[in-house]
């Protein structure tokens, strides 16, 4: 087998397709920007949803990228040698083109020629999807497979769950696919599969043959057109190919480890929990890189994208600490993964000054968090009887100062002390109940009551946040409300102080929709239909569920737990007081209504 780089790989994968027809488009954005079902583009195939659906692509019918893709659903796993939040995919599309008969030989030759992976025909098992309901076991595939040389007795035949493929969000396009896996050592037991765990496959390319469209009731209807969807993992792909046991181990982190062992002194892999620590530091500064460095990009702060991205900023800072990283360290690790993807991803050069002054302010705000929690740490230890550390007040430390559990752990145990973790637990799952409270509140736009003025300037709420959205932008958000029987606060996503005119311009276009006395207008339905009836709010919710909507003429159109005004005469005169910062990219506005 030939040796690559991750450079190689990636150039070999696209040239080999560009040679088969197809244009080479560049990565999207790590925000997608079709589906709100999701906070980050978790496959290749994520961006191209609508011309899989039939919509025409600039670039033709066969496309070729390499995507970035962030996956933090097990962000607590990273640290041992699998799990990543950020990864690369290599992908190949055909929008209602070619179908399985192009596909699987073209496969077959990219994994198996010298020229390209040369990986030995015989190292080679795949999986086709082995049929359900009205859909059929894929004989053509399997046919096509045994066709290009692939012995019968590596051809699987798997179900539903593991050769099956989409959608990427709630809804959209799906279909079955078959999967190419490295025959790494002897299977675990006659029945074993590429399915099983053992460890005996490894999967490293997937080939889906999208062909139908999940819709909102959960049905299957046949897309109008046949498409390919294909996806490669770039850096499981690579360690297959150079050998590597880990992605940590590839050239993608080379610099940055060199860097991290002379910062820290401390040397990678020297023990299991120093390894644990450079890879969450590592993975996290690394997603970090590529979220504040994405054309979309997004800062750190409490709702959504922006609170993932704290979550691995300061998860990163803590573990760096345990390695003995210097403040101002997670920068220098960022400077190495911009320079080694800058020719792939020009964006993160491009935004290289807003990485590093983004990465530094929340790793000194989190610092100054960790140094409170620790006095106050010290302060309680000395009064707490016996030697067990109580729960609650773990969970206290971490509520309140953002002291991690593990390191409350840690301290206590170097004190001779052991932490109540039932405890830790049943507060943080009481937290967690009364949160969940809290965020029904936030359904209910931030109410505190149901009195009429709180009422009327909630109606006034959805006045504003539409008028903000028609006189800034679009891109607008509600991302916090507060109200009170004097004023209503609300908070939005906008990169800058508004001007007076802007100012201005709302508060006449919330008064003349007072002057036209619209009633407001309430209406249950699905959350899916309310999406499709481009009514704003947190799609979250579960899927099927019934929210309540408020709609006030074509002005404004919201889901919301209510209680409105009846129509928009009865506010009285609508005033902003304040327009001021709340946080970073963060806007917050105060506003009365005049009788
Ligand atoms: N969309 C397919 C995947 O992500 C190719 O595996």
């Amino acid at each position: 087998m030939k040796n690559f780089t991750s450079e190689s790989l990636r150039e070999t994968y696209l040239s080999f397709f560009e040679s088969k027809g197809h244009k080479r488009i560049p990565s999207a954005s790590l925000i997608p920007e079709n589906d709100p079902t999701v906070l980050f583009t978790t496959a290749g195939m994520h961006p191209l949803v609508p011309y899989l659906l039939g919509e025409k692509h600039p670039a033709g019918v066969r496309l070729t990228d390499v995507q970035k893709c962030v996956r933090t659903g097990d962000i607590e796993e990273v640290g041992d040698d699998k799990h990543c939040t950020f990864f690369e995919m290599l992908g190949n599309w055909s929008l209602g083109d070619y179908f399985k008969k192009e596909m699987i030989p073209w496969s077959f030759e990219f994994l198996t020629s010298p020229e390209y992976l040369g990986i030995p025909v015989g190292e080679l098992a795949v999986s086709v999807f082995e049929g359900e309901g009205a859909i059929p076991r894929d004989e053509e595939a399997a046919e096509l497979w045994k066709k290009c040389g692939v012995k019968p007795e590596n051809i699987y035949y798997l179900p539903r769950s593991a050769n099956w493929w989409g959608p990427a969000g709630l809804t959209g396009p799906c279909g079955p696919d078959t999967e190419m896996h490295i025959i790494r050592k002897p299977k675990c037991s006659p029945e074993c599969n590429p399915s099983c765990d053992c460890g005996a496959f490894m999967e490293v390319w997937n080939d889906v043959f999208m062909q139908y469209n999940k819709t909102e009731n959960g049905d299957y209807e046949p897309l109008s057109q046949k498409n390919v969807d294909t996806g490669m993992g770039l850096e499981r792909t690579l360690c297959i190919m150079t050998g590597a046991k880990t992605v940590y181990d590839t050239d993608l982190f080379e610099t940055a480890i060199k860097e991290l062992e002379a910062l820290t002194g401390k040397k990678y892999l020297e023990s299991e929990e120093i390894t644990k620590a450079y890879r969450i530091v590592l993975d996290h500064t690394r997603t970090a890189t590529f979220l504040l460095g994405d054309v979309k990009g997004i800062v750190p702060s409490n709702t959504d994208q922006g609170y993932v991205l704290r979550r691995l900023i300061r998860r990163a800072v803590r573990f760096g600490r345990n390695l003995g990283l210097p403040e101002g360290g997670l920068n220098k690790l960022a400077a190495c993964f911009v320079k080694k993807y800058e020719n792939i991803y020009p964006e993160l050069k491009e935004n290289e000054q807003k990485i590093y002054a983004e990465l530094s302010a929340e790793e000194a705000k989190f610092s100054k968090t960790l140094e409170g929690g620790l006095k106050e740490f010290n302060k309680v230890i000395s009064h707490v009887p016996g030697n067990v550390f109580p729960g609650k007040t773990a969970f206290r430390l971490y509520d309140t100062f953002g002291f991690p559990f593990e390191i409350t752990k840690e301290l206590a145990e170097e004190r001779g002390y052991t932490v109540d973790k039932e405890g830790y637990d049943k507060a943080f799952a009481d937290h967690q109940a009364k949160s969940h409270a809290g965020s029904e509140q936030k359904f209910a736009c931030g109410l505190a009551d149901h009195k009429e003025e709180t009422t009327r300037l909630h109606t006034a709420t959805h006045l504003l946040h539409a008028a903000l959205r028609k006189v800034l932008s679009e891109e607008v958000s509600q991302k916090g409300s507060n109200i009170t029987e004097e004023r209503l606060r609300f908070d939005f996503n906008f990169p800058r102080p508004m001007t007076a005119e802007e100012i201005k311009a709302v508060e006449d276009m919330v008064n003349e929709v007072i002057k036209q006395d619209i009633p407001v207008v309430m209406k249950e339905m699905s959350v899916d239909e309310a999406k499709e009836q481009n009514f704003l709010g947190l799609f979250a919710s579960k899927y099927g569920e019934v929210v309540k909507t408020y709609s006030i003429g074509d002005f404004s159109r919201e889901i919301c737990g209510g209680p409105h005004a009846e129509k928009t005469g009865d506010l009285g005169t609508f005033k902003i007081t304040k327009e001021q910062s709340s946080s970073a990219g963060i806007r917050r506005i105060k506003a009365v209504l005049q009788k």
